[in-house]
């Protein structure tokens, strides 16, 4: 028996992926009359409870939705926080990963990205290959229909090269071209902050998935907040 799982939720009915959009840090941040930059810095806090608790209830996997393709489009300075951000946590959170028994991946376009944060990720990923208790895939230069052209292109090459079949070109090819990591596909969504899109996250992989929408903030996201989550979703059909 998990010890801390609330009463009220259904063990044998958890997601076994959950996804989430990490929504409104900004917002956050503006509400209490801080840079934009610190509603970043309390998300990864937030961030971080929510890998503990899922590894507390027995949620197996995680995606996070960390930097989208159109998040260049940002003011610089942010954006090289964010990075900055990132090849920090990577370097500083490694240990308490591997503690915890957290396996790391990435999806999105890595090459793009600083080179030393190339590196973290890399280290990150090798790291923690092991670890099996949680799977902590995080979207950084994540698109979905970039993530989707990519797999189109390398379809039509290994057609092209006589290796495949048009007729063998199925919807659970695609999803193996599309998931390295053998992930299911997310059992349950949440979107923060009162958005109510998709924004070109995970498109192929949602199409069966709950979703959820809160107009809680980001960083104020708190185990509270998770446990209603997972409420409305055992709530569902
Ligand atoms: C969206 O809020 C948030 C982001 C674009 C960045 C998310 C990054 C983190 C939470 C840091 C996580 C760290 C790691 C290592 C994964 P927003 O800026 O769009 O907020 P707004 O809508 O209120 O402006």
């Amino acid at each position: 028996m998990l010890p801390t799982l609330p009463p009220d939720l259904d063990r044998d009915r958890l997601p076994s992926h959950v996804a989430v959009i990490m929504d409104g840090n900004g917002r956050w941040a503006q509400q209490r009359g801080l840079p934009r930059v610190a509603g970043h810095r309390q998300g990864a806090k937030t961030l971080k409870e929510l890998l503990h608790c899922c590894k507390d209830w027995g949620i197996g996997s995680l995606t996070a939705y960390a930097f989208s393709t159109e998040n260049w489009c940002r003011p610089t300075e942010e954006v090289n926080f964010l990075m900055l951000l990132f090849e920090r946590l990577l370097r500083q959170e490694v240990a308490e990963m591997q503690r915890e028994g957290v396996r790391i991946s990435f999806i999105g376009d890595l090459s793009a990205l600083p080179d030393t944060l190339q590196r973290e990720v890399r280290r990150a990923i090798v790291a923690t290959a092991n670890n099996q208790t949680v799977q902590f895939n995080l979207a950084v230069n994540y698109g979905s229909r970039a993530e989707l052209t990519q797999v189109c292109r390398q379809i039509v090459e290994k057609v092209r090269q006589g290796n495949l079949n048009s007729s063998e070109v199925t919807e659970s090819l695609i999803a193996q071209y599309l998931n390295p990591s053998n992930l299911p596909d997310p059992d349950l969504l949440i979107r923060t902050s009162g958005e109510i899109r998709l924004s070109n996250f995970l498109l192929w992989q949602l199409a069966y998935t709950e979703l959820y929408f809160t107009d809680t903030l980001w960083p104020d996201f708190d185990r509270a907040a998770f446990h209603q989550a997972l409420l409305a979703y055992q709530g569902r059909d």
